[in-house]
């Protein structure tokens, strides 16, 4: 175990974002935050950054708490942010009773943060199975062989080999959890690191059916 004196040394020694950053002019910025977001992301796809579509997402726990945790993007329009899980897991559960999230993007390397808070709605049954099925075969038996963040109590290999068959026998088979959410945006807030520290954050609220653009304080 370290010291709490080494725990402090080594996070003040971590390194931090590159000092060559974007350009980030809030003035010239569309009137709406999902070109902007389309824009941000192309660009940390072309930097190289790791798996930008990787988001974690808040919701709020039965018990007032808050939870978070990572998933993959799948789709952005003007419908909102949409990822997918399982209805029966922890998340789909908190969900099902408080439908809102908080989703939050970061990109080290080109230092930009993205927060979208809103509403999620759930996908209709052909939405839901398209998605499912287009996920890697592993990725589908596993969804089936058990349910997500139940405490494993056997080896799975046997259960997942099972449900592996399962598809390879009927490959258009869909779990009735697997759901897409879709956060429909009511703010977006764009955040942009600057070397000297001077960060710009730009939000979008959505009022009176227009977005409205407003600078905050870093
Ligand atoms: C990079 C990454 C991508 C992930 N993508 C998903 C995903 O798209 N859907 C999902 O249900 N879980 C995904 N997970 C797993 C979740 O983080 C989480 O462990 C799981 O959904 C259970 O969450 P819950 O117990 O809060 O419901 C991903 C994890 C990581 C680290």
């Amino acid at each position: 175990m370290s010291e709490p004196q080494a725990a402090q040394d080594l996070l003040r020694n971590a390194p931090v974002f590159p000092s060559v950053l974007p350009d980030f002019d809030p003035d010239r910025t569309p009137d709406s935050p999902l070109e902007l977001f389309l824009d941000w992301l192309s660009n940390a796809i072309d930097a190289g950054l790791p798996a930008p579509h990787a988001v974690n997402v808040a919701t709020i726990g039965q018990d007032g708490m808050p939870d978070a945790r990572v998933v993959i993007l799948k789709d952005v329009g003007e419908q909102g942010w949409s990822f997918a899980s399982s209805s029966e897991s922890p998340k789909g559960r908190q969900l099902k009773v408080s439908p809102s999230a908080a989703l939050n993007f970061f990109w080290p390397t080109v230092g930009r943060q993205i927060r979208i808070r809103g509403k999620v709605h759930q996908g209709a049954a052909r939405e839901n199975a398209q998605d499912f099925r287009r996920r890697n075969p592993v990725a589908r038996a596993l969804v089936l062989a058990g349910r997500q963040s139940d405490v494993m109590t056997s080896n799975p290999d046997a259960a997942v080999r099972g449900q592996l068959e399962r598809l390879e026998a009927d490959n258009e088979i869909v779990p009735p959890d697997w759901t897409v959410y879709t956060v429909a945006a009511g703010t977006v807030e764009f955040w942009q690191a600057d070397e000297n520290r001077r960060h710009t954050r730009l939000r979008y609220s959505w009022v009176d059916r227009r977005w409205k653009k407003e600078l905050l304080w870093p």
